[in-house]
């Protein structure tokens, strides 16, 4: 099939290169100029893991088309998926929906023959009908369809997400419409995912359904978590003994920082935005919002203990700054709070990200990127582990440190507490 993707972000380039590796023709397209051209120029925008293979590969083949030219792209498509931002809104807490519009008049503006268009975006429930009558305004009904097909991807393991999804969910007011989108699908269904067909503004709310629900599993452990500080129990036992429970499920009840990210917060507020227009107070996801919020002061709280209140003139190495391992977005990322607090109060910050240096703390004073763990480390007074690549699973700390008295407060938990006592380490972690 022919397929235009617009917006070549996370989720527009990713399964923008995935559906060319499935064997269809796909246009990327972007209004980022710089973009298009590092892509074709073969160097990545974003940092994903064995993303950079399928492009080269599916680009040279000439399956993988890069383009600012929207109208061309649109033109030369069966398919046309909507992957622009949504974020939150400047004034409020809705969701941004200017980017979608933008794109669906454009895309209006350039229909040729009949086209599906398909919102990959996270929009609220009725944003379909919008952009229906957004793209009637220039084109006649019976010349597209408007169709959800809201995107699980999750960054850091976003092919293997793209290629073994749970379920592909469509929401379309069109039986036929549905089986075409089922037949591009066909690849992945075949290999076990489950095609899920209901009605668009079904498929819209399910999309920040599931996100409001994953963000209540964190929060509640992260509120367990808190309990168990308390009371000398660990948390980790108490995820495993929860996860057990197949009702439960052992993903996303590992306590840690506030969530962050590009989704979680800006989709929680969303749905509540919606659930006021249409008068249904969403009191459980608010209060997840508020507990969330909480969070990211109450770690701050434990550093200052850590600390006894003394962080003037301290070296603070922070191992991780992104929301999220095998990622470089720093979308509301806890770090972007608990750096600039640490370094206002006079703290010296040496942080190690293995994506690398990042523009957000460019201009903070006494805030600058190590190489590697060693050089944040070596003479750090405190070391905080805040992601949990890979790499900060098995530090010596020994070795990297000389300095008896450093002092660790692990985020996410990768340490055995018992084990780092023996090393002779002040070793602080979440609820235990
Ligand atoms: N990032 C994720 O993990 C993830 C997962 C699932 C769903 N989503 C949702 O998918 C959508 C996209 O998210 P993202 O993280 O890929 O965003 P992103 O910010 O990485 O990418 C969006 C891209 O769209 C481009 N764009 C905006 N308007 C355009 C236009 N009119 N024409 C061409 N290009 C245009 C921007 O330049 C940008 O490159 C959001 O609604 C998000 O909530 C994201």
């Amino acid at each position: 099939m022919k397929i235009c993707m617009i917006g070549t972000g996370y989720v527009g380039l990713v399964s923008g290169a995935c559906f060319a590796d499935l064997g269809n023709i796909v246009y990327c397209v972007d209004k980022n100029k710089d973009k298009i051209d590092m892509l074709t120029n073969g160097k990545m925008p974003i940092y994903e893991p064995g993303l950079n293979e399928i492009v080269k590969k599916n680009f040279l083949s000439d399956r993988l088309k890069f383009t600012t030219d929207l109208s061309y792209a649109v033109r030369n498509s069966d398919i046309v998926f909507i992957c622009v931002g949504t974020p939150s809104s400047k004034k409020n807490k809705s969701a941004d929906l200017s980017y979608v519009f933008k794109a669906a008049s454009e895309i209006g503006k350039s229909i040729n023959k009949f086209k599906i268009i398909v919102t990959k975006s996270t929009v609220p429930i009725c944003t379909g009908d919008k952009i229906e009558k957004i793209i009637s305004k220039t084109k006649k009904k019976k010349l597209f369809e408007v169709v959800s097909n809201p995107e699980f991807l999750r960054e850091g393991d976003a092919i293997r997400d793209f290629r073994f999804p749970d379920r592909i969910v469509v929401g379309s007011n069109n039986k036929k419409i549905s089986k075409k989108l089922e037949s591009l699908y066909e690849p992945l269904i075949k290999k076990g995912a489950v095609f899920f067909s209901t009605n668009r503004r079904g498929a819209e709310l399910i999309k920040y359904a599931s996100n409001a629900f994953l963000a209540t599993k964190i929060s509640f452990i992260n509120e367990i978590a808190n309990l168990c500080e308390k009371t000398n129990v660990n948390v980790e036992d108490v995820s495993l003994g929860m996860g057990l429970d197949k009702r439960i499920g052992a993903r996303f009840l590992r306590a840690g920082p506030a969530y962050g990210g590009s989704c979680f917060p800006k989709d929680t507020k969303a749905i509540t935005v919606t659930g006021d227009l249409f008068k249904t107070d969403l009191s459980i996801i608010k209060s997840v919002i508020q507990s969330n919020t909480k969070r990211k002061t109450l770690l701050i709280q434990r550093i200052k203990k850590i600390l006894s209140n003394r962080i003037k003139n301290k070296k603070i190495a922070v191992l991780g700054v992104t929301f999220k391992p095998n990622t470089d977005d720093m979308r509301q990322s806890s770090s972007l709070l608990l750096i600039p607090f640490l370094q206002k109060k006079g703290a010296k910050i040496n942080y190690y990200d293995p994506s690398g240096k990042k523009e957000e703390f460019k201009n903070l004073k006494s805030v600058f990127y190590s190489k590697n763990v060693k050089e944040a480390c070596s003479k750090a007074d405190l070391v905080i582990i805040h992601t949990e690549w890979d790499e900060f699973k098995t530090i010596d700390f020994k070795k990297i440190s000389k300095r008896k008295k450093m002092k660790i407060y692990d985020m996410r938990n990768l340490y055995s507490p018992s084990k780092m006592k023996k090393l002779g380490f002040s070793y602080y972690s979440i609820g235990r």
